[in-house]
């Protein structure tokens, strides 16, 4: 269940659309969702007709992160923007700042926000569609700074998934994608970075009233138990 940080809560018990639109017109930004009407926001990129309509999700390794973006952008049909696979590429094609992605992955660390945030407005920029979904960003203060500063936006709204660390550990270590940050030594790491810079991001959004945050073991350990 959604859960809005820190403000009045709209209850959202699953993605269907069914569900959002019966929340009523006082909940602007889940109508919006709903009906990718977009929502005024002070904006740096305006090449297209609309708005852009800014999500950002949150949340630790193996958290779920990318299991219900693939779910939202199904049911909502926003443009998916990955920051981990986004940087990824960087290190696949061999690019200018591949070599240092790849030993600040290895690390656990966070790539320096210009690289990051220059790879999400090239993503911005060339998509057709105005409703994102920006996936693993921002992972710190720096990042969500950065962001404001370069692309000129706030999001519109922040998912948190909550998950507990003991279950964050188990999923990475059996999804098995072959990653070079999948194995207990940089996930150790990996969570340490997420409760030091993350955290100061989530509680920055749960301030503002824009953070939905969701249990994301709830799902699996009942989903583990059929
Ligand atoms: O989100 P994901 O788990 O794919 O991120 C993998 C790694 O990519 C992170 O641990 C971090 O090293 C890097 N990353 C980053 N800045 C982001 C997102 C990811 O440096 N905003
Ligand atoms: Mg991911």
């Amino acid at each position: 269940m959604w859960r809005r940080v820190a403000s009045f809560s709209p209850f959202i018990s699953s993605t269907k659309s069914s569900t959002l639109s019966q929340l009523g017109p006082t909940l602007k930004i889940w109508e919006s969702f709903t009906t990718g009407a977009p929502i005024p926001v002070n904006h740096g990129i305006s090449s297209k007709d609309s708005t852009p309509f800014i999500t950002f999700v949150l949340g630790g390794p193996g958290s779920g992160k990318g299991t219900q973006c693939a779910k939202i952008v199904d049911t909502f049909g926003f443009k998916h923007l990955s920051a981990g696979d986004l940087l990824r590429r960087e290190i696949a094609c061999n690019s200018e700042s591949g070599s240092t992605i790849l030993d600040t992955i290895k690390e656990g660390q966070i790539v320096p926000s210009e690289v990051t945030v220059r790879l999400i407005r090239r993503e911005m920029e060339l998509s057709n569609n105005h409703k994102f979904l920006i996936d693993g960003f921002p992972r710190s203060e720096e990042n969500r700074i950065a962001f404001e500063r370069i692309i000129g936006a706030e999001p519109n709204i922040v998912l948190f998934f909550d998950c507990p660390e003991e279950e964050m550990v188990k999923r990475v270590l059996n999804r098995n994608q072959g990653r070079v940050d999948d194995n207990i030594d940089t996930i150790k790491k990996r969570l340490k970075v997420f409760e030091a810079l993350n955290l100061p991001v989530v509680n920055h959004y749960a301030k503002k009233g824009k953070l939905h945050k969701k249990s994301t073991c709830a799902d699996l350990c009942s989903r583990s138990r059929r």
